[in-house]
């Protein structure tokens, strides 16, 4: 499906400028909010990372704006148009990569674009030829007349992402796009979305667990229970928790935590594991913690990251403070 500016009633479009713009978009199921009053304001161009914890409403936030449920309370507009009364035309102008590939298992891989590209309107002949470029790119070129049933995992990924930027949209909606891909697979994908961003200026959203691909991200915004709790560049909210983190490991980590609490504030801690934000005036950990060093296996300095932002942003006493 394409459509053209002429499709664009001036009531519909309100200019190129923002690629997505929701207000207080809300999703309930019953009992459940799945997504609370969402706002976001996504310019052209920009690549934007939405990320939570496992059942934060990221995937019910894409499927709103890409038109394929329907909101409880709240609007957005993509592509310049709404989502309640033009998805037609949104679902033109955008691709998506589903979380699980919705891939027919009985079609050849070459019949799987064939008939992304009908559906998109798209003339035979350069639904071919894209086609040749993105199975060559993704080196599943030798699997084009073999059934989507017997690619592999990674291969499925390739052909699902093939499939949902044929038609050269200008917003990419990726829904952990990389998901259970090793490190060689999930370069070939980024390699190639960083050349649709240089390329054609796309527009990308996506949603990760795997934090340092969203390093990369011009802005994040982080869900928690269905709601935004904060929203920043990566390496802005990296610096807003502290540049540097000190991990302990060990059995007996009482005595140690103990003394450091007063000194770093609260810890993170899973098992025999604890995280501490270091202040930015230098600190001999080992030297402060004297003999209650004894106790730990490791005590190790290192640069924080965002998934300590986000280990920190979505810990239920903690995360307050570091998002606003
Ligand atoms: N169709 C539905 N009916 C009822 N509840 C739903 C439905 N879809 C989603 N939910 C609920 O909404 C909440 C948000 O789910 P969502 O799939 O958006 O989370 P997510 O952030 O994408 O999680 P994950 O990282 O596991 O993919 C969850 O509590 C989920 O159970
Ligand atoms: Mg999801």
């Amino acid at each position: 499906m394409t459509s053209s500016a002429s499709d664009r009633s001036e009531a519909d479009y309100d200019g190129p400028a923002l690629a997505i713009r929701a207000e207080a978009l809300s999703k309930v199921y019953g009992r459940t909010t799945a997504l609370h009053e969402l706002s976001l304001e996504i310019p052209e161009g920009q690549f934007f990372g939405l990320l939570g914890p496992n059942g934060s409403g990221k995937t019910t936030a894409i499927h709103l704006l890409t038109t394929l449920i329907r909101p409880t309370s709240g609007q957005a507009r993509v592509a310049g148009y709404d989502i309640l009364r033009k998805g037609v035309a949104v679902r033109g102008e955008i691709g998506l990569v589903f979380q699980e590939p919705a891939l027919d298992p009985n079609l050849s891989v070459e019949e799987t674009l064939e008939f992304a590209g009908a559906l998109r309107s798209l003339p035979k002949q350069l639904c071919r030829q894209r086609s040749d470029e993105l199975l060559e790119l993704f080196e599943i070129g030798h699997k084009r007349a073999e059934r989507v049933a017997i690619l592999s995992g990674g291969m499925k990924r390739a052909l699902d992402l093939a499939r949902s930027v044929l038609h050269r949209p200008r917003i990419l909606f990726l829904d952990e796009p990389t998901l259970g891909l090793d490190l060689p697979n999930r370069r070939k994908i980024w390699d190639y979305i960083g050349r649709l961003r240089r390329e054609r200026g796309t527009t990308v959203l996506l949603s990760t667990h795997y934090l340092e691909e969203a390093e990369d991200c011009d802005r994040v915004s982080f869900l928690a229970n269905g709601k935004m709790i904060g929203s920043g560049r990566p390496y802005e909210l990296v610096a807003g928790l502290g540049n540097q983190i000190v991990e302990l490991e060990g059995e007996n980590l009482d005595r140690a935590l103990a003394l450091l609490s007063p000194r770093l504030g609260p810890c993170l801690r899973a098992g025999e594991r604890a995280l501490f934000r270091l202040p930015d005036e230098p600190l001999d950990v080992e030297g402060f913690l004297g003999e209650a060093v004894d106790g730990l296996r490791s005590v190790r300095k290192r640069r924080s990251t965002l998934s300590d932002v986000f280990l920190w942003a979505t810990h239920p006493d903690l995360g307050e403070d570091i998002l606003r």
